[in-house]
């Protein structure tokens, strides 16, 4: 496993991140394989670990927790979002109040079992909610020694445009993948502005598959009932992107991390995964370099040859 600076933070991470998020933190998927997961992560050098208060309805940040119990986290970066929170339902509802936020970090490092947050990212803020009292109840956390560094976790362009000229924030989480390359630009500037930058959706939720070929345990179903509802862009796009699982050398998986990770300007690339196959096939793309035919290949299916 090779590793980068996460920004300026001080901070090193593995380049390759696990999320702990989705079907992993689910009750019907089960504990032991779930913590299984993370253990194996471990042994294999990563270093990274993504959650948040709200995945998994609730339930990915103590299964985060007491996966990490009696480990040592020392050389651990353990990342978690606030602002969101789960209302019942499977709904998930937003308040991003300096109190809410300050509350949901210090339910966060209880349910991780941890004295202080690595890294507490606010999840999918507008512009609007990133006010000063908010800036100021965030520097308050970290002053505390609740929380080393900050960030923002945001699929929308415009909202982290805004957070890579606040300097408060050290890191931004963005959707980076072989079918985004429209997020370069703002990737750069982020890291020219010191930013740590994290790719979140790094596999492109697998939509580089054809859903039907995909469907093979509970979890794929559903997986695949999230795309058909949210993100029906990226199943468009993933057609494009058959020929990655096409290649002699490299699986499927391995050339779209490989991709993400070619991009120097990112720090870590951050990918779910509920079987251990698939944990240990993605390890192998940390320090791969594409073949240039199959790079140009991806750009070419970008559009961008
Ligand atoms: N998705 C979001 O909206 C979002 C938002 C904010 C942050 N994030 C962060 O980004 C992380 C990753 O997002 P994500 O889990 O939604 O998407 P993802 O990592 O892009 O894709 C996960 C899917 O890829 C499959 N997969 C993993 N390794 C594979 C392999 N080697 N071969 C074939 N399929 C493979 C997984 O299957 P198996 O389960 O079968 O292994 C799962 O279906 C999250 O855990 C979270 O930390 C995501």
């Amino acid at each position: 496993m090779l590793y980068r600076p996460l920004g300026r933070t001080g901070l090193i991470v593995s380049e390759l991140g696990f999320g702990c998020a989705s079907w992993w933190g689910k009750p019907a998927f089960d504990e032991r394989q779930a913590m299984g997961l993370v253990h194996a992560a471990l042994d294999m050098g990563f270093t990274f670990f993504d959650t948040g208060a709200s995945y998994s309805a609730g339930e990915a940040e103590p299964r985060l927790g007491r996966a990490l119990k009696g480990r040592d986290v020392s050389g651990l970066v353990i990342a978690t979002k606030a602002g969101t929170y789960h209302a019942g339902g499977g709904r998930i509802a937003r308040d991003f109040s300096p109190a809410a936020v300050t509350a949901s970090a210090e339910r966060s490092l209880a349910n991780l079992g941890l004295d202080r947050i690595d890294l507490l990212q606010l999840h999918g803020p507008a512009v609007a909610e990133l006010t000063d009292e908010l800036r100021q109840a965030l520097a308050d956390l970290k002053r505390r020694g609740l929380v080393r560094a900050l960030g923002v976790n945001s699929f929308d362009p415009a909202v982290i445009d805004h957070v890579v000229g606040l300097p408060d924030f050290d890191v931004v989480m963005v959707d980076y993948n072989v079918l985004r390359p429209e997020r370069e630009p703002l990737i750069a500037r982020a890291a020219a502005a010191g930013k740590g930058v994290l790719a979140g959706m790094a596999l492109a939720m697998g939509h580089t598959r054809p859903l039907l070929s995909r469907l093979r345990g509970p979890q794929d179903l559903w997986y695949a009932a999230r795309a058909v509802v949210r993100h029906r862009d990226e199943l468009r796009r993933g057609a494009r992107f058959r020929f990655l699982h096409a290649q002699e050398d490299v699986t499927g998986a391995q050339a779209a991390l490989a991709h993400v990770l070619a991009n120097p300007d990112v720090s870590c690339a951050v990918f779910g995964a509920t079987r251990l196959k698939h944990l240990a096939e993605n390890a192998h793309a940390s320090g791969l370099a594409l073949r240039p035919e199959l790079a140009a290949r991806i750009l070419a299916a970008q559009g961008r040859a």
